[in-house]
């Protein structure tokens, strides 16, 4: 019997001989369950939007898309049509393919736009205004999954966005909570400050958000085709607003945008299959690194949360988070070492690299040459076929850019931020970074978000995901490794508390609670400088769902519930509903 099960069994054996059966969950409700589909968003409108495509007979690819297009009104802050993102899909019948929708630099953009004269990095200029645009790519992503791989018409996927768009929808605590702090940056806009503020003040709990330009561009969208948005109108607008503000963006760069399918990124965690992004993102390459180099150690027998434990995935995340800063970029512009990074044999090189005694240091691993959302969202969906769908789309930063084009009701990302804008300077995440990811036309910044789809012996097993910037990597590895190797069910394995070690700040940052005095200061004795961030909105929120059983004991044991979804607690407004 392996040694979760051992272990999950005789804390059960222990809970249920000691509480009744209905303190038998830890601290995190119960998973959602449901027979024949699951979806599960950081906004419950758009989450039984997806449930009600499902029930009217669309596919999980059906159910994305227009999750999709509903987050765009529910959730603005990082749901829309003026960002971009991946889908990565399992089908029924095992499999797998990947799409890039994330945005492309203009053609007019250049290696040093944010740089002044004297070469020295210009603050905002790559997460403020027109000049922080890269070229949307949602709709386009929408439409190449609904047309390769949906079956309903794009008007109905659409028609429910633009009916809350139009009607508004009353807004609730959770929903408001996403607006916080953001009033003043809103409020440089005047086209974003007309729809997302209330006479310039914020909205309250029990007000309605009616976006009457979004249910036009979105209508025209329904009517036209991707064409509304690339060649038509919606373009024209935005390339005017654009030249008006100081932005590069030209309509050539509209009718240009293409989608790529790519294979996804694969690899084996102690007999699961692990499918995820590849680039540009970064977030199944350096998934696939963390995870081979964590199988070398009994991570299970260790326990969550044990120093030791911490102290090997502190380190295996520091080894490939110079990997992840330095070595990758856009895939048509850099040749990326995804074989080596998520090869079994490089692993073990790192494992042989870290003392189990001693934290690392980072300042001696960077590399020769090197010198030269948060606020994103993600949604897990899977079908009565099995088909599985995860998504992960984004504005960068919380509303993005923060300006909406006069007339389209479209808020625009700042995903140019994503970037090297100046090898060594810490972008909007800290993350510094190296040549492979510098600025050239027509390139796609190198991202973190890694929408993944486990599998064990051919079926389906994990749906997971979320925001965080640079620490969408380690929460999704987290709630992998907490259902795999700590037995914990799929709602506690979304909630559970965090760490993160991104290489360079050389820092442990550790969600509130997640590790108790005696292990921090067991870490501070090895080396580990360990600081606690409590920037709620920076530990992501995590979407899932299990397969078979709430967790694996459940899975093991037989006879749980088909689909088990969980909602990150730390979503206010968002659900986990199936039918
Ligand atoms: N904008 C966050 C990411 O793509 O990683």
């Amino acid at each position: 019997m392996p040694s979760s099960r051992l272990k999950s069994l005789s804390v059960t054996l222990f809970v249920s001989l000691s509480l009744p059966p209905w303190a038998v969950q830890a601290a995190s409700p119960e998973p959602v369950k449901a027979v024949h589909g699951m979806v599960v968003t950081a906004q419950h409108l758009a989450t039984d939007i997806g449930v009600e495509v499902l029930k009217n007979g669309g596919n999980a690819v059906d159910a994305a898309v227009a999750v999709g297009y509903a987050l765009a009104v529910t959730y603005p802050t990082a749901g829309n049509i003026g960002g971009g993102g991946f889908m990565t899909i399992r089908f029924k019948d095992g499999k797998t393919t990947f799409l890039d929708f994330r945005e492309r630099a203009p053609q007019a953009a250049t290696k040093s736009m944010y740089l002044d004269a004297k070469g020295d990095f210009v603050k905002g200029a790559s997460t403020d205004g027109y000049l922080a645009v890269g070229v949307p790519g949602s709709v386009m992503g929408f439409e190449v999954a609904r047309s390769r791989y949906g079956t309903k018409p794009l008007s109905e996927l659409i028609e429910p966005a633009v009916a809350l768009a139009k009607e508004g929808f009353v807004l609730e605590e959770g929903d408001i909570n996403a607006f916080r702090g953001r009033t003043d940056r809103l409020a440089k806009d005047p086209a974003a400050a007309a729809i997302f503020l209330n006479d310039g003040k914020p909205f309250a709990v029990g007000e309605k958000l009616v976006q009457a330009d979004l249910a036009a561009s979105l209508s025209s969208i329904a009517e036209k085709g991707t064409d509304a948005f690339y060649k038509g109108a919606i373009a024209d607008q935005i390339v005017k607003a654009s030249a008006e503000k100081g932005g590069v963006l030209a309509k050539a760069d509209f009718e240009r945008y293409a989608v790529r399918e790519l294979e996804p990124v694969k690899c084996n965690y102690r007999g699961y299959d692990i499918v995820s992004s590849p680039p540009p993102s970064s977030g199944g390459v350096i998934i696939c690194e963390i995870l081979n180099v964590l199988e070398g150690y009994p991570i299970s027998y260790m326990g969550y949360g044990a120093a030791e434990t911490v102290h090997v995935m502190i380190e295996a995340m520091r080894h490939a988070y110079v990997d992840r800063n330095t070595a990758l970029g856009d895939p048509d512009f850099v040749e990326n070492p995804v074989s080596k990074l998520t090869d079994k044999a490089y692993a073990k090189e790192i494992r042989g690299r870290i003392d189990p005694f001693r934290a690392g240091v980072s300042a001696t691993l960077i590399p020769k040459g090197f010198g030269e959302s948060k606020e994103t969202t993600h949604y897990s969906i899977i079908d009565d076929e099995g088909n599985a769908v995860a998504v992960t789309y984004t504005l960068n930063g919380s509303f993005g850019a923060g300006v909406v084009a006069p007339g389209t009701g479209i808020l625009l990302n700042n995903e140019m931020d994503d970037f090297t804008a100046k090898p060594g300077v810490p972008n909007l995440y800290g993350l510094v970074q190296g040549e492979a990811n510098a600025i050239a036309p027509g390139k796609t910044p190198l991202s973190s978000m890694s929408p993944t789809i486990i599998s064990k012996d051919g079926k389906p097993f994990m749906v997971i995901g979320s925001p965080g910037g640079a620490r969408i990597i380690t929460i999704t590895l987290e709630a992998i490794l907490n259902v795999i190797d700590h037995g914990m069910n799929i709602q506690e394995a979304v909630d559970a508390p965090r760490i993160h070690h991104q290489w360079l700040p050389d820092k442990v940052f550790m969600e509130p609670y997640a590790l108790s005095p005696d292990t921090r200061k067991l870490l501070s004795a090895m080396g580990h400088d360990v600081e606690i961030d409590e920037s709620w909105t920076i530990w992501g929120q995590a979407t899932g769902i299990l397969v078979g059983g709430e967790s694996l004991a459940d899975i093991e044991a037989g006879g749980g519930a088909r689909y088990n979804g969980a909602v990150d607690s730390r979503i206010g407004a968002g659900a986990a509903r199936g039918y």
